[in-house]
């Protein structure tokens, strides 16, 4: 499984042929990255061979884990973890023991027999670990393997904030390796908020993608963060989520005044930010927090800001005119 495989609101991956023309059109210098809000990594992943130097970001604990799995030029033993993928695949899921995702989970976001095979991959990558039987890249590959090969199979739209209640989970759950990225390039990673980190960052361009509606990302993707902090912590409601945690300013009101917070604190020679216009959207959860207005005259402060429009056709539930949507790229020179 590649770093695109996997489900994830608001990624940018088919758009990143048009960003990536762009920046490189437009921005002269391009060697540092960083990817403020990087969400999957997709950004960072397609940019990877027009850069030398990567920074990226995300304050969810599973996009950390991704991160330190797919980035990062440490070897680690291919053949010894696919021995693992036999073992995983040999198990008899009748046969184990109930634990935590199958008591949580089992019937719900998987099936209650694959919620136990979760479960137990689970708990056997963190005791490998801890018994030194895997090295820390392979203990991050594992785990990342078992995330991407269940949202493969989660009984989901897309993300977990419900399940899907009509009692035929269907998809069995299937353990696949990722792929990790061959790279050359220096990736640091990070797992703080945004504009905490913007004041000890310097780069050559920032690429700036941060939710623009009131949808917590915490919270979509609860089970995923359950599943590797691995605290095992009560879990509340129909849907299952653990207490909030890492709720973000950008879904707020205050979205206009973090935002120029985070952009008056970067130190870059270029700022991209890309934004789509669901702002006149009659769903109120996904109507956007800050306006293109007020996108446009925060980057005018830093420099001359140019706009890119591409029209884009994507899900929308029938709640918004999807032939308005529109996908934006800003793009500031700073200083200038
Ligand atoms: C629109 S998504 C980014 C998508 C990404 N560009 C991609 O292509 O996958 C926004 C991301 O910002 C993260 N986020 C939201 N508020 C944050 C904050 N204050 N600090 C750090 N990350 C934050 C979310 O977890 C989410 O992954």
């Amino acid at each position: 499984m590649k770093i695109q495989n996997r489900r994830y609101t608001g990624n940018k991956y088919k758009l990143m042929p048009w960003i990536k023309e762009i920046i490189l059109r437009h921005c002269s210098v391009h060697n540092v990255l960083f990817d403020v809000f990087g969400g999957t990594g997709v950004v960072t992943a397609e940019l990877l061979d027009v850069t030398t130097k990567n920074i990226i970001n995300d304050f969810l604990f599973s996009n950390e884990v991704f991160y330190k799995a797919f980035f990062g030029a440490t070897k680690y033993d291919k053949k010894k973890l696919n021995q693992y993928v036999i073992k995983y695949s040999n198990i008899d899921r009748k046969t184990l023991l109930d634990n935590y995702v199958s008591e949580n989970y089992g019937g719900k976001y998987f099936k209650y027999e694959d919620a136990k095979l979760i479960g137990y991959i689970r708990e056997s990558i963190e005791d490998d670990y801890k018994n030194h039987n895997l090295t820390e890249k392979e203990y991050y590959i594992l785990l990342a393997s078992l995330l991407y090969s269940f949202d493969k199979c989660a009984n989901t739209v897309g993300h977990y904030e419900a399940f899907i209640k009509d009692n035929k989970i269907r998809m069995a759950f299937v353990f696949e390796l990722i792929e990790p990225i061959q790279t050359k390039n220096e990736v640091q990673i990070y797992r703080q908020d945004s504009n905490e980190l913007a004041r000890h960052v310097t780069a050559d361009i920032a690429f700036v993608d941060p939710p623009y509606n009131s949808r917590q990302y915490s919270r979509f993707y609860h089970v995923m963060e359950t599943i590797v902090k691995w605290d095992k912590p009560k879990l509340h409601g129909t849907a299952m989520k653990p207490a909030e945690e890492n709720m973000s300013n950008y879904c707020r009101n205050s979205a206009p005044d973090v935002f120029a917070d985070l952009i008056n604190n970067l130190d870059v020679k270029y700022i991209v930010v890309t934004y789509n216009n669901t702002y006149d959207s009659k769903s109120s959860s996904s109507r956007n927090k800050i306006t293109l207005e007020q996108i446009k005259q925060i980057l005018e402060t830093r420099g001359k800001t140019i706009v890119f429009e591409k029209e884009y056709h994507r899900f929308n539930a029938g709640k918004t005119a999807a032939s308005q949507h529109k996908e934006l790229v800003f793009l500031t020179k700073v200083g200038v």
